[in-house]
């Protein structure tokens, strides 16, 4: 007999005894039978069990029990091809660990807030189990783009003495005396790192601080940021397009059963192909002012103008050469047109939007100081950056992937904070 066994493998012990470790669904009775739902983590099934088979007070006791109860279930595999998972388990010996009487995520409707402020039981049920499951396989897939094509793993810190993408959203902390602040992104730190090992990234939480509740913003999220040294803007989006296109297939393949328990339009994911369309900020305004979502000039895309961007096309977009002004200190203007700089936003389809941000870095010390001095950033913080120009500067590039904002789009879910196991937004710490 098997106690190794679990449900997602059920298919392997056909026909053989196992013990099952899991938690308690449902349970029906129906004459002398009771119909056990159990769910182990891996997946659910559900398990007979006919008096007289069983062990009477053990068949009362798994009767009496409540939901969420833990329960060692041993008994034999058999075929069943009404079952989702193509078998159900004939018990012959049952034990209640412990007996878990009202659980409060019951099968009627709960609000958000209830369902949030109980995340560390909701992440039990089959929708969170198949959103963080994608979550997993998206983490993955993308490690294993990276460490299939050279680039190191080269973690950046999480307290950091400078800004990276503007002082708005800083969290700031006391460090013995000093002050500190919380990592917005690993960059500048993957920026040493290219110019030491070539092609690095790194994959870790970074922080916001948003003050708007949005469906697309987490005041914590984790970014994977690539930065490859000699690359230029069109190097780094055929990264970014290839990166999107291999990841999208890898979650594919791998993660259909979660997929389908979402209900999400596989095809949708399936055309997630080369080439990605290419626009310049200034095309994609003319677009938006035709369909009737004008920019404000010179202004930064929000929402409203993603979502209608992306609706036009049936894969994600690239656009470049944003506005400099809005954009970080970094980035490096087009020498054609020091108005507009050489990044680069991909924006997932169906109305999700920006999922990537990158581009090429500036890599000319005397108009990084300059860039840093208009930027009103303390100097000081950035001596050590500045090294990186003074020693080989090279041109170079780089991205960031939201890990989130692409399980988001892979579910095809609504709200970000599902995607991630215990979000924090502006208006929530706990659990
Ligand atoms: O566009 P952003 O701000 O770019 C950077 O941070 C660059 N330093 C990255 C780089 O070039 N190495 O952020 C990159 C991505 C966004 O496209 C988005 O997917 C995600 O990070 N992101 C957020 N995700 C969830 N909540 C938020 N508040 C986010 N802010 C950015
Ligand atoms: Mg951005």
């Amino acid at each position: 007999m098997s106690s190794l066994a679990c449900i997602s493998e059920i298919a392997r012990y056909e026909g053989q005894t196992v013990k099952l470790h899991g938690w308690l669904d449902n349970s029906t009775p129906r004459g002398k039978l009771l119909f056990v739902q159990l769910r182990d983590g891996t997946g659910r099934m559900q398990c007979v069990l006919r008096q007289g088979q069983v062990d009477d007070a053990q068949f009362e006791a798994v009767k009496r029990a409540g939901q969420e109860s833990s329960l060692v279930i041993t008994g034999s595999v058999k075929a069943d091809p009404r079952s989702k998972v193509g078998f159900e388990l004939v018990v012959s010996e049952v034990h209640v660990l412990q007996d878990a009487h009202e659980y409060p995520i019951t099968p009627k409707e709960h609000g958000p807030a209830f369902l949030f402020d109980h995340r560390h039981l909701w992440l039990r049920s089959q929708r969170q189990f198949a959103i963080l499951r994608i979550r997993h396989l998206c983490a993955k897939a993308i490690r294993d783009y990276f460490d299939s094509r050279g680039f190191v793993l080269l973690d950046s810190p999480i307290f950091t003495p400078n800004a990276c993408e503007g002082t708005t959203t800083l969290f700031e902390t006391e460090y013995f005396g000093q002050k500190a602040y919380l990592s917005q992104s690993g960059q500048l730190y993957q920026e040493a790192g290219a110019f030491a090992f070539g092609k690095t990234y790194c994959f870790g939480p970074t922080f916001r601080a948003e003050k708007s509740a949005t469906r697309r913003h987490l005041t914590e999220f984790w970014m994977v940021e690539p930065e490859v040294a000699f690359a230029e803007l069109p190097d780094i989006m055929e990264l970014a397009e290839d990166f999107l296109c291999t990841v999208v297939a890898q979650v594919l393949a791998s993660g259909r059963q979660y997929l389908e328990i979402l209900e999400r339009d596989l095809s949708a994911l399936e055309r997630v192909q080369k080439p990605f369309p290419r626009i310049t900020y200034d095309e994609a305004c003319r677009m938006l002012a035709d369909l009737g979502v004008p920019v404000e000039p010179e202004d930064d895309f929000g929402a409203p103008h993603e979502t209608a961007l992306t609706k036009q096309f049936d894969r994600p977009i690239m656009v470049t050469h944003f506005p400099t002004a809005i954009k970080a200190f970094y980035m490096k203007e087009d020498p054609t047109n020091p108005l507009r700089a050489l990044g680069v936003d991909v924006l997932a389809p169906e109305g999700y939007g920006e999922i990537i941000g990158g581009g090429q870095r500036e890599d000319r010390e005397d108009v990084l100081v300059r860039k840093i001095h208009e930027h009103k950033l303390p100097p000081e913080a950035f001596d050590w950056f500045l090294d990186l120009r003074k020693y080989g500067s090279a041109p170079h590039g780089g991205f960031g992937l939201g890990l989130e904002r692409l399980v988001t789009w892979v579910c095809g879910i609504h709200h970000i904070r599902e995607t991630i196991p215990f979000p924090r937004t502006i208006d929530r710490l706990t659990p």
